[in-house]
């Protein structure tokens, strides 16, 4: 991703809210990276919304090349972005309006917070910490030896087949290893800051930070499927590799993860 210069468009409330945050979190900005403007959204672009349905799937493999500032921009936007300022509200509801989703994005060069009221990025860590997020993929399970084939039944009491040697019956190689994950340009990892919620037990908190995550997790699913972006909605990851890296509060839940990247 081309770094860009912070610009000073949104207002200056907005930006003390960003800075609360990413300091709530115990997060300092990466002083080597810029903040990213993204673009307005584009609201013309992708399938109409049935195709988008009709063509939406999960997708595992990706090119290692880096989304472009466009669709980077129109992704985050439709993730949670901001859709009616005057109100404060969001591409995806969230209980009571908390806003509680906060979507970090892992890239090659640093990771960033998406800021939704002023639309950019804002730097936290730098360097690439993509791998270290992920969890390795289970090798796959040896499939289990196949019976061996019943000798078809001679009326003189001997096959005229031999039957083949027990310890050969069912042999098959090992299974390959499991092929290295692709590295997907852009990993976005959905948490839920129950802090965000003005009341509710601590279960209520995690039962509605589930479902907004679930539902802005759904936002980066159908705008991949609309514009031929890949992504596939994992719980699995390191979390607490996770929460080490971001710094996070117990109030802060990782829920899942949206690896993004163009087909292969
Ligand atoms: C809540 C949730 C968690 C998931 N976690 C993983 C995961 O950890 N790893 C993975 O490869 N796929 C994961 N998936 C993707 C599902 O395996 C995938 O959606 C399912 O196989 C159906 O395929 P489709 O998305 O192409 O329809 C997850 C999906 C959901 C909704």
């Amino acid at each position: 991703m081309k770094k860009k210069n912070a610009g000073n468009t949104g207002s200056v409330w907005h930006g003390v809210v960003a800075l609360v945050l990413v300091f709530s979190a115990g997060l300092l900005p990466a002083a080597e990276l810029d903040v990213i403007k993204l673009n307005p959204p584009d609201l013309k672009r992708g399938l109409p919304f049935m195709e988008t349905l009709a063509v939406r799937a999960s997708a595992r493999e990706y090119a290692e090349k880096d989304l472009s500032l466009r669709d980077l921009s129109d992704l985050l936007w439709a993730a949670d972005g901001i859709n009616r300022p005057a109100e404060n509200k969001s591409t995806a509801p969230s209980a009571m309006n908390a806003h509680d989703v906060q979507i970090f994005v892992f890239m090659n060069d640093g990771v960033f917070w998406y800021d939704p009221p002023r639309h950019q990025l804002v730097p936290l860590l730098a360097g690439d910490f993509r791998s270290q997020i992920m969890m390795a993929r289970p090798p796959r399970p040896a499939p289990a030896a196949a019976p061996a084939p019943a000798a078809p039944p001679s009326p003189g009491g001997s096959s005229a087949t031999a039957a083949p040697p027990a310890s050969s019956v069912g042999a098959t190689a090992p299974p390959p290893p499991p092929p290295p994950p692709s590295n997907p340009p852009v990993q976005i990892i959905l948490i839920s800051d129950g802090e965000r919620f003005r009341h509710g037990t601590p279960e209520q908190k995690f039962a509605w930070g589930v479902l907004d995550a679930g539902i802005v997790s759904q936002n980066i699913s159908l705008f991949c499927a609309a514009t031929g972006l890949k992504t596939v909605p994992k719980a699995s990851m390191d979390k607490a590799r996770i929460r080490e890296l971001l710094k996070l509060t117990d109030a802060q839940i990782v829920f899942l993860n949206h690896p993004v990247g163009y087909a292969k």
